[in-house]
């Protein structure tokens, strides 16, 4: 029990002192914003000061037939008859000075909160926009493994919503309540010269104050982390379902899918609720202190006034005091529930920016250079999960030039080693070479100037056809974009009014392109690199018979003096356009060979081959054919 409280103690010192860092950006601003929040939260207390005085001075006033004789009258600076400050801070304020100070004070205060507010807001939104640009660049440093194991709807949510909680922590947890905090110290050390007995009755009750926000505080806590998950899940659900709606629709499964984000948004409203609840108690409960502290006050100091050495004035600066005195302290003990609130989002963000990527440039890593295309797998071993190898001592080598194919039953391994060759994962075991470099000891970047991919699902954002394909290369001048479409045999398509209806400045959506026009924008997008390995995932998927001898002419033309690796289950296209064909059975190379001589030796690529090539005849009997009928049921 102590040690979770130690635990949790150390972590919300991590957590503060980490924060404070990110306050570097904006700490011209912090300081202007934190002097005017002291004057701002000082001024108040300065009329509550200057109150008693005045009411004194127009007492005396009263009682001696004529309250406009308060001019004439001065009163304390200090509203006590403390012998030594009493003597001290006699009567020597004019009214007109009391009257000033306590006006001018009232209307700085709320001048110096909206210059404050508008200084804050300034820098909210300065740290805001830092921390969520830190987060969502680190987000683009991780590898493949953290995306394919997140929800991209809660992802979103970890940059859009939570990375605001360390903003929210700074400015709205740290500084005020240090602001409330050395003000209300000034006060007390005030308070304590006119009467320390009734600075104790003021101050009696405040114990219990904390001890109950301190209850509070935890259940807010445990309700936001509730909310956390909620909102993650939600944003998740969501965004399946919009992405997915098609198959939603097509299947009837909206049912389905309402029940579901039914589930996780009623669980964010409830964790909401109770949030809501437990703060707005913990207002309440602080005023309840307010007025139960003000008759404190009120009933000690009429009744030990004369042992205490209290006048008029000093009463009248306890009774206006003690408001201003609980506001303070409840913004203070609200910025400790507020913090409670805040922190799972502070710690989440932290968690994300920790979170390292697993494939790395090695720190002794250079960069790669012109390469030939001389590809080599050694014994590389790799598996997604640590039981289980998808590659088991995978070697092969591919000249420059060469067009290789990869062949094997789905699952088998394909899209794995194409990741592998671009390091999007790394082997368990093994090397992979180019050019006799070893892959692992290259930077990135510079390995994925040389390797382009046309992926097995080509991504495309919500822009037009020419900026996806620059996608690939920022620098690229329009020709070269349209020289790239031209060697994919898309070119003519895209200009084609009828078919493409902006040209090259159509935006891409979800139906236009169509499948296959977007899997050849694709291609040009991986030639507009002109890499020196092309690695070609299912290019054939979508495209019709026409396209798909087009495409093998644009991979001969282009792999003449380039590697490339195509993986397919097109086995007429693979005969078609690959020099040599390796056949991955067990993650391992099972055979190897050109269409011919794979299909003399038998085995796995000849059962793939003649499955796909069936005699249609076969599958499907003609129902004249009679012996065809006499085997049909029925
Ligand atoms: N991120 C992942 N986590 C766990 N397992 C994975 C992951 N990605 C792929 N796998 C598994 O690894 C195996 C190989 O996957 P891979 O995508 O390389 O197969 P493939 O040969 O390209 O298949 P296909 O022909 O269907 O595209 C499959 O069983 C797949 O389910
Ligand atoms: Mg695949």
């Amino acid at each position: 029990m102590t040690e979770t409280t130690a635990q949790r103690q150390t972590m919300s010192r991590a957590l503060v002192w980490r924060s404070l860092g990110m306050l570097r950006a904006v700490r011209g601003l912090v300081v202007v914003s934190f002097l005017l929040g002291v004057i701002a939260s000082a001024l108040p207390y300065i009329s509550a000061a200057a109150f008693g005085p005045m009411m004194q001075v127009v007492a005396d006033a009263g009682t001696h037939g004529t309250l406009s004789r308060v001019w004439d009258l001065k009163g304390p600076v200090l509203a006590t008859d403390d012998d030594l400050i009493g003597s001290l801070a006699g009567p020597v304020v004019p009214f007109g000075v009391l009257l000033a100070a306590w006006a001018i004070s009232l209307l700085l205060t709320q001048l110096m909160y909206f210059v404050n507010a508008w200084v804050s807001a300034k820098v909210d939104r300065m740290l805001v926009t830092d921390i969520r640009q830190r987060v969502h660049d680190h987000l683009q440093t991780l590898s493949l493994d953290f995306f394919t194991a997140s929800r991209s709807g809660a992802l979103m949510q970890r940059v859009l919503v939570e990375s605001g909680g360390v903003q929210r922590l700074l400015t709205d947890c740290l500084m005020p309540p240090l602001i409330d905090a050395l003000v209300l110290i000034a006060a007390i050390c005030y308070l304590l010269a006119i009467s320390w007995q009734m600075t104790i009755a003021a101050l009696i009750l405040t114990p219990l104050a904390l001890i109950s926000l301190r209850f509070a505080g935890r259940h807010v806590q445990a309700a936001t982390r509730r909310l956390l998950n909620a909102d993650r899940a939600m944003a998740a659900e969501l965004e399946e379902t919009v992405s997915g709606i098609s198959e939603i629709q097509l299947f009837n499964a909206q049912s389905m899918r309402s029940r579901r984000f039914h589930e996780v948004s009623e669980e964010a409203a409830k964790s909401d609720a109770s949030i809501v609840v437990w703060m707005q108690g913990t207002v309440n409960g602080s005023q309840v202190f307010v007025a139960v502290s003000t008759v404190v006050v009120l009933l000690v100091g009429i009744g030990f006034s004369a042992s205490f050495g209290l006048t008029f004035a000093g009463l009248m600066v306890f009774t206006g005091m003690v408001p201003t005195m609980f506001g303070a302290a409840q913004r203070v003990l609200g910025a400790y529930t507020t913090y409670h609130a805040v922190a799972p989002n502070v710690a989440s963000t932290y968690e994300l920016l920790d979170t390292r990527p697993t494939v790395q440039d090695r720190s002794d890593a250079v960069a790669l250079g012109d390469v030939n295309g001389h590809l080599v797998f050694e014994d590389v071993v790799f598996g997604y999960v640590p039981e289980q190898n998808v590659l088991d001592g995978l070697s092969f080598a591919i000249r420059e030039g060469e067009t290789v194919a990869l062949v094997g039953g789905i699952g088998s391994g394909k899209s794995t080693v194409l990741n592998l060759v671009l390091r999007f994962l790394d082997p368990k075991q093994g090397r992979i070479l180019l050019d006799g470099h070893d892959i692992a000891g290259v930077t990135m970047a510079s390995l994925r100037d040389q390797a382009s991919k046309l992926a097995q699902f080509p991504f495309f954002v919500k822009d037009t056809i020419r900026e996806n394909i620059r996608l690939a290369k920022q620098d690229a001048s329009d020709s070269d974009i349209e020289a790239a479409c031209e060697e994919a045999h898309v070119h003519s398509v895209i200009s084609d009014p009828s078919k493409m209806h902006d040209g090259y400045d159509t935006v891409v959506g979800v139906q236009v392109p169509s499948g296959g026009q977007k899997r050849l924008i694709a291609v040009a997008r991986g030639l507009l690199r002109k890499p020196e390995v092309l690695l070609l995932d299912e290019p054939t998927e979508n495209l019709d018979a026409d396209q798909r001898a087009r495409l093998t002419g644009v991979i001969r033309g282009y792999a003449q003096d380039r590697t490339c690796i195509v993986i397919s289950h097109d086995m007429d296209f693979i005969a078609a356009v690959a020099d040599r064909i390796l056949v991955l059975e067990h993650g391992r190379i099972a055979q190897v060979g050109n269409h011919r001589t794979l299909m003399a030796e038998g085995g796995l690529y000849k059962r793939l081959y003649e499955a796909q090539n069936v005699d249609p005849d076969l599958v499907y009997p003609n129902p004249t054919d009679k012996n065809a009928q006499a085997v049909a049921p029925n």
